[in-house]
């Protein structure tokens, strides 16, 4: 097995690895370090917490065993979750592809080297539950999801900028029983997501995202006047229509004085 030397910072622009972070499934069977892992980890924990109460927790799968039966779950969500989308994207070959890269990462699955599996841990402030999903109002849901979700997207832009594969998946938490027994979870935390971390095969492809503009609404939902723009082309525009600021005119030199004769 080869070993990639770990880096000590990340130096990758925020904006490249933004751009370029995607799912990657196929991924090599090479190890990954621990400080490299915890290294992610700790970027990820950066990220904002509901109340910060810092209550999201990472499991580090590296015991065959376990990913044996997480392979098992995952497994059993695509088999009948991806026969069902196989069908209706039958006439579509891009999501044809990346469910060929979903069925590459379920037959790898327990020689993938780093299972990373983001919790949420109960805790209590005052009257404030954290980490406890209650069906309404719908704002717990918002600080539920909201506390582990953009520490997972720290956790995938560092994979990223460290040149590693890393892919956000649910399937294994299908039944929330079953995954807690296999992670040997107690009652208190509770699995979000599932993320297999590697080296990649093959390289980063660029991500394929609708354009900015059909994602805004400005003022009021349905004004939306930058529809099938990118922010490149919006930019120019702006400048035009930003009020002119007056050229600032020569600058006045002040007037030679007359050299003052000593004496
Ligand atoms: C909440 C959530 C759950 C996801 N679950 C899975 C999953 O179980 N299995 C999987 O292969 N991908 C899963 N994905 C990844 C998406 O399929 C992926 O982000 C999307 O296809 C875009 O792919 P790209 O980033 O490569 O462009 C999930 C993504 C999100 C946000």
């Amino acid at each position: 097995m080869s070993r990639k030397k770990a880096p000590t910072v990340l130096t990758m622009p925020l904006e490249e690895a933004m751009r370029t972070q995607r799912a990657i499934r196929r991924i090599k069977p090479d190890s990954v370090d621990d400080a490299l892992v915890l290294h992610l980890i700790e970027l990820a924990l950066k990220a904002p917490t509901g109340g910060n109460r810092q209550n999201a927790e990472f499991l580090i799968i590296r015991d065959k065993r376990i990913k044996r039966k997480l392979a098992g779950l995952n497994r059993f969500a695509w088999n009948t979750y991806g026969r069902f989308w196989r069908f209706f994207a039958r006439n579509d070959p891009k999501t044809l592809r990346t469910m060929d890269a979903v069925q590459w990462e379920a037959d790898h699955y327990e020689d993938i080297p780093v299972i990373v599996v983001p919790c949420l841990k109960w805790s209590r402030y005052g009257p404030i539950v954290s980490g406890f999903r209650m069906p309404y109002p719908a704002f717990w849901e918002s600080i539920y999801y909201g506390s582990i979700f953009p520490a997972v997207q720290n956790f995938l832009l560092a994979a990223r900028a460290a040149g590693l594969g890393a892919s956000l998946t649910v399937m294994p938490l299908w039944n929330s029983l079953l995954a807690r027994r296999a992670l040997g979870l107690p009652p208190w935390v509770s699995p979000i997501a599932v993320i297999p971390v590697g080296w990649p095969i093959g390289r980063y492809g660029p991500t394929t995202r609708k354009p900015v503009g059909d994602a805004v609404h400005i003022d009021r939902y349905g004004n939306r006047p930058y529809q099938g723009k990118e922010a490149a082309a919006v930019r120019p525009l702006r400048r035009a229509t930003r009020k002119r600021r007056p050229k600032p005119g020569p600058k006045l030199r002040p007037k030679a004085r007359p050299k003052s004769r000593k004496g």
